[in-house]
C-alpha cells in the first residue's frame, strides 16, 4: 500500500497542505511543535478513522475552526487506485468515504489501508496498565481480521449492559442471557488474541536480536483466565462476587500481554535501550503478520526516529526496513543533517520535507 498524495485542511496546526509522497522514505524534519507528528497522525486517521494520539475527533480540528478534512490517494501493491476521504465537523460529525462512496459503518473500513506506527508513545505499552496492551492488540487484530473489530465492539456493548444491569438487579434468568452472549463473544476474542500472540513470539524474538545484537532472549505471552476454563464457567463461578461488586469481574476485558527479557519482566529489568528495541521489534512483527495475512504491505510510520535510539540501532532499523518486504515509510525527526546522513546509507529512494509552524515545504 502506498500513499501518493495527501491533502489536509484544518488538521491540528496544519491549516492547509497538499503533498506528493515518494514510494520509498518520506521524511519530515523540523523543530519540536512544528507539526511533524500531526502529519503522521493524519495518515493514521485515513486508515483507522481515528487519531493515534488524541482521544476525541474534535481535538484534531484546528483551534477556532469548525471542521477538518484529510484525503489520501493510494495505490495498492497490485496497482489499484483508491481515494479515501475522512472529515469531521463539530456539527455533522464524522464522514468517511472510499472512492467517493460513504461507508455505512466506519468499522468496515479498518484493515483495508493497513498502517503500523512506531512512536515514542509506544513506551506506554510497557509502563502502563493492561488496558493499554489490550487496546494495542485490539487495534492490531481489527486491521488483521474484519470480524474481530465487530466481535470486540459487541463484547464491550454486552459487558456494559451486564454491568448496568448488575447495578440495579440480579435476576438469574437475565444474567444467564448476558453470560451466554459474553461467553460466545469472549471466547472468540480470546482465541484470536491467543493465536496472534503465539505467532508474534518468534518474530519479536528474531527482530529483537537483529536490532539489539543482544544475547538476551525476549518473549511475549498472552495471559487470560480463559486459558483455565471457558468464560461461561468463569462467569458462573464469579456470579456471587459480581452481584456483590455490581460489575463483571471475569472476562477478556481483564486479560494482559506479558513482555519479558531473560525470563524477567521487561518493565523492571529491561534498560531503556532494550525496552525501545523490544517495542520496535514488536511493531515490526506486527507489520510482518499484517503484510503476510492481508497480502498488502502496510504503510510504516516512524515518529521521532532517533528517540532513545543510538545511531547504530537507527542504522540497523533503516537497513531492515529498506528491504523489499517493507514498502512506503514516513519518518519524522528534528535534525535534518543527522537524518540525511543516516538515510544516505540506506538503500531506498527518499523525499525530504521541512515543517515549520504547520507549514510544509519540500
Ligand atoms: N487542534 C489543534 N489546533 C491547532 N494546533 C494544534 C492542535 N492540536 C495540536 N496542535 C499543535 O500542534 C503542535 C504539535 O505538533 P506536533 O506534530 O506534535 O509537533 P512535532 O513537530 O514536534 O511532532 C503544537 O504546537 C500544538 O499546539
Ligand atoms: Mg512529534
Amino acid at each position: 500500500m502506498r500513499l501518493d498524495k495527501l491533502l489536509l485542511i484544518n488538521f491540528k496546526n496544519i491549516h492547509q497542505a497538499e503533498l506528493t509522497l515518494s514510494e520509498g522514505f518520506n521524511c519530515f524534519v523540523g523543530d519540536n511543535g512544528a507539526g511533524k507528528t500531526n502529519i503522521l497522525d493524519a495518515v493514521y486517521y485515513l486508515s483507522m478513522s481515528k487519531s493515534a494520539f488524541t482521544m476525541t475527533d474534535g481535538q484534531s480540528i484546528s483551534h477556532g475552526e469548525e471542521f477538518f478534512v484529510v484525503e489520501g490517494s493510494y495505490q495498492t501493491d497490485s496497482e489499484r487506485q483508491e481515494l479515501v476521504n475522512c472529515s469531521f465537523s463539530r456539527r455533522a460529525g464524522k464522514v468517511l468515504k472510499r472512492n467517493g462512496k460513504e461507508y455505512d459503518r466506519i468499522a468496515d473500513h479498518v484493515g483495508a489501508f493497513p498502517v503500523v506506527i512506531i512512536s515514542p508513545q509506544d513506551g506506554e505499552l510497557i509502563t502502563d496498565a493492561a488496558d493499554e496492551r489490550r487496546k494495542y492488540l485490539n487495534g492490531f487484530l481489527s486491521q488483521l481480521d474484519k470480524t474481530y473489530l465487530k466481535t470486540i465492539m459487541r463484547y464491550n456493548a454486552v459487558l456494559a449492559e451486564r454491568n448496568r444491569y448488575l447495578k440495579s438487579a440480579s435476576a438469574e434468568e437475565m444474567l444467564l442471557i448476558y453470560d451466554q452472549q459474553l461467553s460466545d463473544l469472549g471466547g472468540k476474542v480470546y482465541e484470536a488474541r491467543r493465536a496472534i500472540v503465539e505467532r508474534m513470539q518468534p518474530l519479536v524474538a528474531e527482530y529483537y536480536s537483529v536490532l539489539s545484537g543482544d544475547r538476551e532472549q525476549v518473549d511475549i505471552s498472552y495471559r487470560s483466565e480463559l486459558s483455565e476454563a471457558p468464560l461461561s464457567e468463569l462467569l458462573l463461578r464469579a456470579r456471587q462476587r459480581d452481584v456483590v461488586n455490581q460489575f463483571t469481574t471475569s472476562g477478556v476485558h481483564r486479560d494482559d500481554v506479558v513482555f519479558r527479557i531473560g525470563g524477567y519482566p521487561l518493565r523492571k529489568y529491561g534498560s531503556q535501550g532494550q525496552q525501545k528495541s523490544f517495542l520496535i521489534a514488536l511493531k515490526l512483527a506486527q507489520f510482518r503478520l499484517m503484510s503476510e495475512q492481508g497480502g498488502e504491505r502496510p504503510i510504516l510510520l516512524l515518529d521521532d526516529l532517533f528517540d532513545k535510539l543510538d545511531i547504530g540501532r537507527v542504522e540497523k532499523l533503516l537497513s531492515l526496513v529498506s528491504g523489499e518486504e517493507f514498502g512506503q515509510i514516513i519518518i519524522t525527526d528534528c535534525n535534518r543533517e543527522r537524518l540525511e546522513s543516516t538515510l544516505s546509507s540506506a538503500n531506498k529512494c527518499y523525499k525530504l520535507f521541512e515543517v515549520e509552524g504547520g507549514d510544509i515545504k519540500l
